[in-house]
């Protein structure tokens, strides 16, 4: 698990938290935070030779060697998308639909939709949020299915257990994330966490 707490993270986590920060700059935080974890966890994109001719001479460059799928776990990982596109203009979008039972607070997977040769790609599973770990074990379980190895989970905010849990379940995956919280409430909210991310999003509550 690798912690992205550089100053300026923290700093937009602090906007982000803030009940009082309204809609328009909770999109825009989630999205400039995408930008400076996605800049970390893309930093072992394997990268391979390319020679270009400058004005002057030819130069040897680097140029990103794989492909990359950007996966975002319905409603709110859909808010880190644009961030992630900014690093990665070409990147294919997959989209997994997952929600939580209010009851059971178990993942209830409705929606998966990715590329069909996904399973060539790197991908990067983005979701703002890991609370119990639930719905990320269940979406990477679904791109497992479909064969991929190399996967890479991204989130704002993580609670302990989530870590712990995903770490757990699928020990092989890349986890990055800018801030950590200790508990849960009973609702399985992140305590003290910023609330709910997708309402927030999408004007939803
Ligand atoms: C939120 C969040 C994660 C999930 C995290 O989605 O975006 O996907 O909860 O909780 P977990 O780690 O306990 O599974 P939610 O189920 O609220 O759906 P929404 O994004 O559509 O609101
Ligand atoms: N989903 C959210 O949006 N927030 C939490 O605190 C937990 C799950």
């Amino acid at each position: 698990m690798t912690l992205v707490d550089h100053p300026l993270v923290q700093y937009k986590m602090s906007r982000l938290r803030d009940k009082d920060t309204e809609m328009k700059e909770f999109r825009e935080l989630i999205e400039e935070l995408t930008v400076l974890i996605g800049y970390e966890a893309t930093r072992d994109l394997p990268l391979m030779e390319k020679f270009v001719e400058t004005p002057i001479a030819v130069a040897r460059t680097m140029v990103l060697a794989d492909k990359v799928c950007i996966v975002p776990i319905l409603r709110a990982g859909l808010g880190m998308v644009d961030g992630f596109l900014r690093l990665l203009p070409v990147a294919k979008v997959g989209h997994i639909g997952m929600y939580r039972d209010p009851v059971t607070h178990e993942p209830v997977s409705y929606y998966c939709k990715l590329p069909v040769d996904v399973m060539e790609h790197k991908v990067m599973v983005v979701d703002p949020m890991l609370a119990t770990g639930g719905s990320a074990v269940a979406a990477i379980d679904e791109i497992k299915d479909r064969g991929c190895k190399d996967i890479t989970f991204v989130c704002i905010l993580g609670s302990r257990e989530g870590i712990r849990t995903l770490s757990k379940r699928h020990p092989d995956v890349k986890i990055f994330v800018a801030c950590i919280d200790d508990t849960l409430n009973d609702q399985k909210y992140i305590v003290p966490g910023l609330g709910d991310a997708g309402d927030r999003l999408f004007g939803t509550k």
